[in-house]
């Protein structure tokens, strides 16, 4: 089976207007946090009314579209809570998990309060019931106060403290993009490992994945190799380009394989994976796997 990976250069919005007929499986959003940064296509300076106004937009437009059942996955800052579950609220979502990501990076020194460690992703779906949930086990290293290793693994919770951010320093390693000077090409990149884990949650072989914020393509970076199909939305036409360019050259810091084997506890793991009957699933399983390359 050919899945379909379809990336436009469009405002989100402009795009829903003529795009009345898709169906979504699962959605990630991963907006502008409107934190004043220097985009060159877009305003990240509205007033709280005008942003939250707009997200709502998005989020009502991305419901009408997702199946019974279909999942939607919205990050955003932690400070931002409680306005990301009331326009979830707002927009006819039911809630599920509020995923604190603890992003394994320094904490953001603030004097007055405690230092800000993680972000939110706030898990919802369309209905009463999840349309698949696919638990997922991971076999983490052993906390150095255990002492019995786990046979089986541990189920993913609602806390990710596993997956690194791609920060500017050395630990984001050869998955950030870079332009030619060595700067990151987008500082909102996010980890295949993070994508990898939602679509692996809260999608099947097949399923429609939609990301209207598609930035450097990590949604469908993950979804392609998944066997899922794809909708990525920018408004910038340089991200667009670099998704079309990511997409072809399947770089090896973008292969999900790596981290077949922390996942190896899960229960069919090989159908979520698309890999049914294929020789990869039968690779040696190792002792201990990680999230990071070595
Ligand atoms: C936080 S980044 C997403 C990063 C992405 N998750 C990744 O892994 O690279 C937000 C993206 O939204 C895009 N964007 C902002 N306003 C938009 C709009 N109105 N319609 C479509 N895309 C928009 C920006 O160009 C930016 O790339």
């Amino acid at each position: 089976m050919n899945n379909t990976v379809e990336i436009v250069n469009a405002d989100v919005m402009e795009w829903f207007n003529r795009s009345k007929d898709v169906v979504f499986h699962l959605s990630f959003l991963d907006p502008p946090f409107n934190q004043g940064k220097d985009y060159r296509f877009f305003e990240d300076n509205l007033s709280h009314e005008e942003y939250w106004g707009w997200i709502e937009k998005v989020l009502a437009e991305t419901y009408e579209r997702t199946v019974e059942g279909g999942a939607i996955y919205f990050m955003q800052r932690e400070k931002n809570t409680e306005f990301v579950l009331s326009a979830l609220r707002e927009t006819g979502w039911s809630f599920q998990n509020l995923i604190i990501w603890r992003k394994k990076t320094s904490a953001v020194p603030v004097s007055t309060r405690f230092g800000k460690q993680f972000q939110i992703i706030a898990y919802s779906i369309k209905g009463e019931k999840s349309r698949v949930f696919n638990r997922l086990r991971i076999q983490p290293p052993l906390p150095p106060d255990y002492k019995y290793d786990r046979e089986t693994g541990i189920f993913v919770t609602d806390v990710w403290d596993d997956i690194r951010e791609l920060t500017s320093g050395y630990f984001a390693g050869d998955e950030a993009i870079r332009s030619e000077n060595g700067e990151r090409f987008h500082k909102q990149q996010a980890p295949i490992a993070l994508l990898l884990r939602i679509i692996m949650s809260s999608s099947n072989v097949g399923d429609m994945v939609f990301d209207p914020f598609a930035g450097t393509g990590t949604t469908l970076a993950v979804a392609q190799q998944l066997k899922r199909n794809s909708i990525g939305i920018d408004i910038d036409p340089d991200n667009v380009k670099l998704i079309q360019r990511r997409l072809k050259e399947h770089r090896h810091s973008d292969d999900i394989s790596k981290y077949f084997d922390y996942y190896r506890y899960t229960d069919g793991l090989a159908s979520i994976l698309g890999m049914e009957g294929t020789q990869d699933t039968n690779r040696p399983k190792s002792k201990q796997a990680t999230l990071f390359e070595k």
